[in-house]
């Protein structure tokens, strides 16, 4: 049965719908209403990632460019800070968008979690200001609380993390509350012990040492186990409801695929965090516990890819939301690639001796965060749109349909234009700095100024702005897709829901 006679039949059966389909806030629950603020958020953040990272990209180039008013080190903070804290938006967003569904009920203590979003959104505000504004202070405690932790990804000042904490609890709150008053599921048993081992870990980086081999070595611990634990787990679960959601999947199916992934992830996740410790001064025996069990990461990964193509190909037909479902495989791929292949690469110490901290980690963390977790969010955005219109048509035939296929063309090209280019420059001073200069003070230099290290940053810079356009028209996109649609989505989810 097509759109047209969906909606015929919907209008057949008197059911209230608006030809002119805006947004209407009358389609959402309550907890949907929290996330699509969340999901705002998310996207401005998103637009700041970017726009900071071609600052950066620019200083590689005319070293000279905003010296002194606004330095590298502050745009690669504000570039990666921007991107974690979006990406966090993304999911919580996503949490409290599904959460009703899950449970069955609504969401217990919501005014709490409303004002827990203006608190972190205000919070988010003062520390980029502070980053940008105040930007360094004396090497003392007041600038830890105040400026910044000095740790990467993570540099927030104290005030801001025990904020974060704060509003951490709550969430965690809305959510376990919401699930024991209404259903428990297996998706919800598996968010709720990784929302625990995610806000947990964060503690983990709270704590500052004067040593450097024992700060590095907790600063991993949120580092690697949030990227290649807890937060791996959070998008299995999302993609489990989603896929449920878009292709009507049965909750068995997903659940099972969920448990096999969880246990594969923490299995060799946890462990493959020795792949950092190799060379900070911990003991010996991480070259292998590291390199071994890292070596296994890739392989969940591959389960997730299977997962998703094995459901898409089976429910493709019964798909109303081809922007989401294209995004779902983005992930899956991009998961895949960025993640598994591309960590797997530089995870023997045998080859990250020489290739740690290189152009090689920029290539690999620039397609891990975006293949894994930018893609799904995305995903995500373009599953909640359609619903806040109505739960409109966005299958095939959709008007305006060229925008979310640049778009997605133009991310993935740039992100994986960027990657090549800096494998480049990896690949170039591995060789020539490492291995043929025996990583002396001389070498690093000869490696920068090598030609196909300068060329690859300007590269780098190139796939930026295709990357930048394609953000452009993604937001474009999001703002406007399905306005003047008029056919109903096709009913899906009623398999996963009679299970
Ligand atoms: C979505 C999951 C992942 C994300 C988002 C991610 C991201 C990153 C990032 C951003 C870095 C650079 C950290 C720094 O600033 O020093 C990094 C380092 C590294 N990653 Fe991943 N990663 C993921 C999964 C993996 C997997 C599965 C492997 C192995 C199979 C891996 C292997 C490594 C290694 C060995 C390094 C250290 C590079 C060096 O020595 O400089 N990563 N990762
Ligand atoms: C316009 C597009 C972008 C440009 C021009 C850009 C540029 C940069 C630059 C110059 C750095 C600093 C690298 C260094 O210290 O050597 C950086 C770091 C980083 N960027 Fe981007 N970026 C862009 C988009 C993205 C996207 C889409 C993601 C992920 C979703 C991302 C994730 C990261 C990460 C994780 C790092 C830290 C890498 C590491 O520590 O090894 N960037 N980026
Ligand atoms: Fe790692």
């Amino acid at each position: 049965m097509n759109g047209i006679n969906l909606l015929q039949q919907a209008r057949h059966c008197g059911e209230r719908f608006s030809a002119s389909t805006g947004l209407n806030s009358d389609n959402l629950t309550s907890g949907q209403k929290l996330a699509v603020n969340y999901f705002t958020v998310a996207v401005i953040l998103f637009i700041a990632q970017i726009l900071f990272g071609l600052l950066a990209a620019m200083q590689f180039i005319w070293p000279a460019f905003l010296l002194d008013i606004l330095d590298f080190n502050v745009n690669r903070m504000v570039h990666i800070n921007a991107m974690v804290v979006w990406m966090l938006y993304g999911f919580i967003g996503s949490i409290y968008w599904l959460l009703e569904d899950e449970s069955q009920t609504e969401i217990v203590g919501l005014p709490l979690g409303r004002l827990a979003f203006w608190v972190l959104t205000a919070a988010v505000t003062v520390v980029v200001l502070v980053y940008l504004l105040i930007q360094t202070g004396a090497g003392k405690d007041s600038s830890l609380w105040l400026i910044n932790e000095g740790r990467e990804y993570i540099e927030a000042p104290r005030w801001a993390d025990i904020g974060i904490v704060i509003v951490m609890l709550v969430f965690f709150y809305n959510v376990v509350a919401t699930f024991s008053k209404g259903r428990w599921s297996g998706i919800a048993g598996v968010l709720t012990l990784d929302l625990v081992a995610l806000a947990g870990l964060y503690l983990a980086g709270m704590v500052y040492m004067t040593n450097l081999s024992q700060d590095q070595y907790w600063w991993w611990w949120v580092i690697h186990l949030w990227v290649e634990a807890t937060w791996e787990v959070l998008v299995g679960v999302i993609m489990a409801w989603t896929l449920m959601k878009l292709l009507g999947v049965r909750r068995q199916i997903v659940q099972t695929w969920l448990y096999i992934e969880v246990a594969l992830m923490f299995g060799s996740g946890i462990l493959g965090l020795g792949h950092h410790y190799f060379w900070i001064g911990t003991p010996d025996y991480w070259l292998t516990i590291g390199g071994f069990f890292s070596a296994l990461e890739p392989i969940p990964l591959v389960a997730m890819v299977v997962h998703a193509i094995y459901d898409t190909g089976r429910h493709s037909f019964k798909n109303s939301n081809h922007p989401a479902l294209a995004w779902v495989i983005a992930h899956a791929f991009g998961n895949f690639l960025g993640a598994g292949v591309w960590g797997f690469m530089h995870t023997l110490p045998q080859i990250n001796l020489y290739t740690h901290g290189t152009q090689w980690s920029a290539s690999h963390g620039h397609l891990a965060f975006f293949g894994a977790y930018a893609t799904i969010n995305i995903a995500f955005f373009y599953l909640a749109i359609q619903h806040w219109r109505g739960n409109i048509w966005m299958g095939e035939e959709i008007e305006h349909a060229w925008r979310w296929k640049w778009a997605i063309a133009l991310l993935n090209i740039g992100v994986m234009g960027m990657t090549v280019a800096l494998l480049i420059a990896g690949y170039e001073q591995s060789f020539i700095e490492r291995a043929l200069e025996g990583s002396s003070w001389a070498g690093y230099f000869s490696g920068q100024n090598h030609p196909a290290f300068q060329n690859a940053m300007v590269w780098r810079l190139l796939f930026g702005v295709v990357t930048a356009a394609g953000l452009g028209l993604l937001v474009w996109d999001l703002l406007t897709i399905g306005k003047t649609e008029t056919r109903l989505a096709k009913v899906i989810g009623a398999e996963s829901a009679e299970s």
